[in-house]
């Protein structure tokens, strides 16, 4: 018995893509995240009590709730004899594409979690929580559960069988994130893109992201500046977010190795050698200003341990 009858998650926000990796790539991000507390209940069953930290009301009905899905398809799973009560304290803001609600639906798990007589591993908590990510977006797309879940830069393989692989940052990036004041719905950054890609482009970014990993895996900066460059998405995305070029070239000549959205928008980040970090950050907060946008920001390394269970 893990005699443990309480306990709060925290699960760090997320930027998925990093430009190349549509769907596939992702890095944590510790400055802001969602915080989950389970608590055993004498019925079984998943029921959530409350949830704060964002101006909008989201469903409490455990199944059109990206953290309720989750816990429901762990409860499935684990079919215990008690239930699970839940509260759910968001720091993401909603459609911010920082990965809020993956970062629910990771907290959610990794909080029943701590609370079972025979813990699931990692991987099973994110197969859990891949069906919450579901109700928010409409697919099931890993790259933003799956660093929330183990920190840093990860890359996952496949959606019934998922591989997750950690990969290794070089010492000294850091990244910068700047996060406009504005609403995009996932579903609908998702709905504008073509369903087919060019041969010429299909071939670009493939390079461009094995470039980028391999430059990550050999610490050679030049392949990744010249990986993080993305031909195929963020084409078609960049209108949806108003001073996008401006922020981007700003960044890229205060010495950034890339600049890109993060997920499906509005938030964009950028790579960084740690001594033109805050350069960049400060040329993208300008540009934002410039189109009259208002933003938070943020500089952080990218190595951080993923979601883990914390004091309440
Ligand atoms: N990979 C997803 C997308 C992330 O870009 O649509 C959404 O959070």
């Amino acid at each position: 018995m893990s005699g443990k009858t309480t306990a709060t998650a925290f699960a760090p926000a997320s930027v998925g893509n990093v430009g190349i990796g549509f769907d596939i790539l992702g890095f944590a991000v510790d400055a802001l995240g969602d915080r989950i507390t389970v608590k055993r209940a004498a019925t079984p069953g998943v029921r959530i009590t409350a949830i704060s930290g964002v101006p909008e009301e989201l469903p409490l009905e455990p199944e059109r709730n990206t953290a309720g899905r989750a816990l429901l398809a762990l409860n499935v799973a684990v079919r215990p004899s008690f239930g699970f009560e839940m509260t759910i304290q968001k720091g993401i803001p909603l459609g911010s594409g920082l990965g809020g609600s993956a970062a629910s639906a990771v907290g959610a798990v990794v909080a029943a979690n701590a609370l079972l007589d025979r813990p699931f591993e990692k991987i099973d908590l994110l197969k859990f929580a891949m069906q919450g990510e579901a109700v928010a977006s409409g697919s099931m797309h890993v790259d933003n559960i799956a660093p929330s879940l183990f920190g840093g830069l990860v890359l996952t393989v496949g959606i019934d069988n998922p591989r997750v692989k950690r990969i290794p940052v070089p010492q000294g990036i850091r990244a910068v994130i700047i996060h406009p004041h504005m609403f995009l719905s996932t579903r609908e950054a998702r709905s504008i893109l073509k369903r087919e890609v060019a041969m010429a482009d299909f071939v670009w970014q493939t390079a461009n992201l094995a470039g980028f990993i391999s430059g990550c895996y050999t610490d050679d900066l030049d392949l990744i500046r010249e990986g993080l460059n993305d031909v195929v998405i963020e084409p078609q995305r960049k209108k949806l977010i108003p001073g996008f070029s401006a922020v981007r070239s700003a960044a890229l000549s205060a010495g950034a190795l890339g600049c890109s959205i993060s997920g499906a928008g509005p938030t964009m980040f950028a790579w960084s050698p740690r001594d033109s970090a805050e350069a960049v950050r400060a040329g993208m907060v300008a540009a934002f200003a410039s189109h009259g946008v208002e933003v938070d920001h943020w500089v952080v390394p990218v190595d951080s341990e993923g979601a883990r269970v914390v004091a309440d």
